[in-house]
């Protein structure tokens, strides 16, 4: 468990510390914002932090804008190098069109092979796991099923899986600190990406790229919009995962409850959802003035919605701070809301489903074995280490 601030310092913090977020847990900063100070202006952007003011932002794309970006990171930076041309990046007409191409490819007829495949890797890295007497549920596990679940719906062919797996994961290390090797990589699956385009360009399959490929989008179009697939699906959904065997292990109560009775699996990949909230925030930037909250945002401002906030709210979740496997209804904005609304959530939700029957039907005891390390970053929220052992 990470510690709470002192409250005393708890006005003063700086929100875009990454290792702010590493180290404490944020929960009476959230509250006391809720409560106090809903729409907060800082030096370089306002923070939103009830769950209504969140949707009254991301429903309103034509006065909060995602064309600049939808993350502090590249907000402050002023620029979005996928603007206007990746899905999440994208408003308006472009971004129905783009959505409107790429559904399909969540669609049953992909996502039934894809869940099945999801269903198979976990048996398998869980068995392998519970076999070891335990390890780091993160590298061992978490890590595994989301790659595996977006090479199967980018169509990768299964000889050059390991291979892309390996590149994936580390071009992912490089948005730290962007080291040759991960810079590397980077280069290398772009470059495997614009062969497998070129490849589905002449014979079209049921996969994303084939969708993208026949929708007429530039070569470098298709590259940004499987690049939006894999950094929306793969470290979000790892998060999910390792956060919700660490809640598991950390309230037995609630695992037990959820191993005695099978009709908990939805409600409690929903509570998980909630509760470890992946992408802290998402963000938008004003495109003329506008009110939030009784405050006056101005054009050009920058916007940073609190998820992780928002799904604390006392006034839409009874005993916000309570991880309840039952939870019901559950209106967490863990996938954002609007027409932005995460496009791999129906995948998400497999994931987590998957890890919960197979755990329900294979292990007894979780137990952390040693010390839990937090990713630092403002922006994706979770464990970067979760050493465990399953009985
Ligand atoms: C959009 C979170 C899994 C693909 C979003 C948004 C959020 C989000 C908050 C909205 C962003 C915004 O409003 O600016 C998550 C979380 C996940 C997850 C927490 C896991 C627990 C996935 C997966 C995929 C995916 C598995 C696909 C493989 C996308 C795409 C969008 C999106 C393409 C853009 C949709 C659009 O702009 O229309 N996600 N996501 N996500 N997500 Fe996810």
């Amino acid at each position: 468990m990470r510690p709470q601030p002192d409250p005393a310092v708890l006005d003063g913090l700086d929100l875009l510390d990454p290792h702010l977020h590493a180290s404490y847990d944020l929960t009476p900063l959230w509250r006391r914002l809720r409560a106090t100070d809903p729409v907060r202006r800082h030096d370089r952007f306002w923070s939103v932090t009830r769950h209504a003011d969140v949707l009254r932002v991301v429903r309103d794309p034509d006065t909060f804008t995602s064309l600049k970006g939808n993350m502090l990171r590249t907000l402050l930076r002023g620029h979005d190098p996928g603007a206007g041309r990746m899905l999440v990046v994208t408003d308006g007409p472009r971004h129905t069109a783009l959505r409107r191409v790429l559904t399909p490819g969540f669609g049953p007829r992909t996502l039934g092979p894809v869940t099945r495949s999801i269903t198979e890797a976990t048996r398998d890295l869980l068995g392998a796991l519970v076999r070891a007497g335990g390890g780091d549920f993160v590298a061992e596990v978490a890590a595994q099923v989301p790659l595996r679940a977006i090479c199967e719906l980018l169509g990768v062919p299964e000889r050059d899986r390991r291979r892309v797996l390996e590149l994936t994961a580390q071009a992912m290390l490089g948005d730290e600190g962007a080291g040759l090797e991960a810079r590397m990589a980077q280069s290398e699956i772009l470059l495997y990406y614009t062969r497998l385009a070129a490849e589905r360009g002449s014979a079209p399959g049921d996969d994303v790229i084939s969708l993208l490929v026949s929708a007429g989008l530039t070569e470098e179009e298709v590259l940004l919009n499987c690049y939006n697939l894999i950094i929306g699906g793969d470290e979000t959904a790892r998060l999910a995962l390792a956060g919700g065997v660490l809640a598991l292990a950390t309230y037995e109560k609630e695992w037990a409850r959820l191993r005695a009775d099978p009709g908990l699996v939805e409600p409690a990949t929903e509570e998980i959802l909630r509760w470890t909230t992946p992408a802290a925030h998402v963000g938008r930037v004003a495109t003329r003035a506008a009110d939030v909250g009784g405050r006056r945002i101005e054009e050009g401002e920058v916007v940073a919605l609190w998820t992780v906030s928002a799904n604390r709210d006392e006034t839409v979740f009874d005993d916000p701070d309570r991880f309840d496997v039952g939870r019901q209804p559950n209106r967490h904005l863990t996938f954002g809301h609007g027409p932005h609304f995460c496009l791999g959530a129906q995948l998400a939700r497999a994931e987590i489903r998957a890890l919960l029957a197979e755990l329900r039907a294979t292990v007894t005891r979780i137990e952390v074995t040693g010390p839990v390390t937090w990713l630092p970053s403002n922006f994706v929220s979770g464990v970067a280490t979760l050493p465990v052992a399953l009985t």
